[in-house]
């Protein structure tokens, strides 16, 4: 039996998206039908409308959301109906040649649904992320269903299936911050804010967040950020050094994706120190670096996609530091919206009036 729900669909490029109905398959082998309870709007889902991650429109839009196991095809044993679960987008696959290297967050082929949801008049939807969740009813790999604590308010737990994890892993797990570290922040969005926190967990002992809107800076200090630098006044690079001892910071996060902040990150940093590239780029961007300054500095250059996580390790654990009052998740969560609000959230993404809009179904 197919489930007919209502749902948010990117039609085409850059055109408003639409509240649709369309149709869920019951899940077939490996897969898992999915009760949405809440899902954030994600800068991502804004790519995908204006056509800039690829061309397979329809998109069906969300893909950080948390809501309840409804039914499991054949062979699922991980998950069961009724459980409470974080979609995530890395179902890792446990035989690519990362997860035979033992690291199975860099998984080259992780699964998806295999079926298609589809409009009503059977044009197939593609799901941001392989997920789609701003829709009443999703269908996913059993995979991408991480059970969590179940007494976690659905809108916090959501936000760890894409930016939120992505900003802490990105301090975390890639950047391998530590106790008694030096953080610089570039970027405080959801995304940003998320690596404050993360830094601020691992006990990194200074964190400097930089944005060039002045609200940002104050919701970062509310999530763990000793000092701002307000980057359209200050120039970053010398004010991050000056409060570095003349050094630079040991890590660098930049969540903004862009060339120019990319350098900003690269010369904030000191000597052997990490940048940490999250935010993401687009097509026609392009970097220029003196390479004897890549050479000389020493250290590490990485890319964090997701935050190097590994959902069944990561999501759980996240959860109960929440619970326990050792994670602020919920300052995340500016507003909670309809299903029908995600095209004004969208707009007010782009104004920079929240860290997440989240829609609560
Ligand atoms: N790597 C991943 O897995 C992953 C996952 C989710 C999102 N992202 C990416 O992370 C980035 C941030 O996402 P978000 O949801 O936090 O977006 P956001 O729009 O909420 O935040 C971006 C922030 O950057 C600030 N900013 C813009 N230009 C700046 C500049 N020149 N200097 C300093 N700050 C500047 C903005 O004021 C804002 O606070 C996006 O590129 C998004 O696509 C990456
Ligand atoms: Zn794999
Ligand atoms: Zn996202």
């Amino acid at each position: 039996m197919a489930h007919q729900v209502r749902a948010v669909v990117a039609r085409e490029k850059g055109s408003p998206v639409s509240l649709e109905t369309i149709v869920v398959p019951d899940p077939g082998p490996g897969e898992a039908l999915v009760r949405i309870q809440a899902c954030g709007v994600c800068h991502t889902d804004l790519h995908y409308r204006e056509g800039g991650i690829n061309d397979d429109f329809p998109f069906l839009l969300g893909h950080e959301a948390a809501g309840v196991v409804e039914s499991v095809g054949e062979g699922v044993t991980d998950v069961a109906p009724g459980d409470f679960v974080v979609l995530n987008w890395r179902a890792v696959c446990g035989q690519c040649r990362a997860c035979l290297r033992g690291r199975p967050w860099y998984c080259f082929n992780t699964h998806n649904a295999k079926q298609k949801m589809t409009l009503l008049d059977g044009t197939e939807l593609s799901p941001a992320l392989g997920i789609g969740a701003f829709a009443e009813k999703t269908l996913v790999a059993a995979g991408q269903c991480t059970k969590v604590d179940p007494s976690v308010s659905p809108a916090v737990a959501g936000l760890l299936g894409c930016g939120v994890m992505a900003g802490i892993g990105a301090a975390i797990n890639t950047g391998n911050v530590g106790r008694g570290d030096s953080v610089a922040v570039i970027g405080c969005g959801g995304v940003g804010d998320a690596a404050i926190a993360g830094s601020r967990l691992a006990g990194a002992a200074k964190i400097i967040a930089v944005d060039i809107d002045p609200r940002k800076l104050e919701t970062a200090k509310k999530l763990g950020a000793t000092h701002t630098v307000n980057s359209k006044e200050t120039d970053p690079v010398e004010a991050v050094r000056e409060l570095t001892g003349g050094f630079g910071a040991d890590v660098v996060i930049e969540a903004v994706g862009r060339p120019e902040t990319y350098k900003q990150a690269f010369y904030a940093r000191d000597l052997a120190g990490t940048v940490v590239l999250v935010g993401v780029p687009t097509p026609e961007m392009k970097l220029e670096l003196p390479l004897l300054d890549v050479f000389g500095r020493g250290g590490a250059l990485k890319s964090s996609w997701y935050g190097d996580c590994l959902p069944s390790r990561d999501f759980p654990m996240l959860i109960d530091l929440h619970l326990q009052g050792r994670l602020d998740l919920d300052t995340f969560v500016t507003e909670t919206i309809a299903l029908d609000e995600v095209e004004k959230a969208f707009e007010r993404m782009h104004h920079g009036d929240v860290l997440r809009s989240v829609v609560v179904l």
